[in-house]
């Protein structure tokens, strides 16, 4: 069955799902991605880590600016390898 809801497209993980972690506690963003693999996915967060964030902001009455993120590391955007290879 398809899944109705999905706001990470990557994991394909369901906005209920995202909520359920969040109400039963989970706000930081750094545990969603531990325990559901959000933002793990090939776009690195790019297409999930904003609506996410607005759920915690949401659910705990934090502005997003004031939330802990997850670490984002090089490269910001997916690039091959052969190009890396490629660079002196
Ligand atoms: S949409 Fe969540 S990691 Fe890509």
């Amino acid at each position: 069955m398809a899944k109705a809801n999905v706001i990470c497209r990557c994991e394909e993980i369901e906005i209920d799902e995202i909520r359920k972690w969040i109400a039963a506690g989970c706000t930081d963003f750094e545990e969603l991605k531990r325990i559901l693999r959000v933002s793990m996915g090939p776009c690195q967060g790019r297409g999930c880590r904003d609506i996410i964030l607005r759920e915690i902001a949401k659910a705990t009455g934090k502005p997003v600016a004031e939330l802990r993120i997850s670490t984002i590391r090089p490269p910001v955007k997916p690039i091959k390898t052969m190009l890396l290879a490629e660079e002196d």
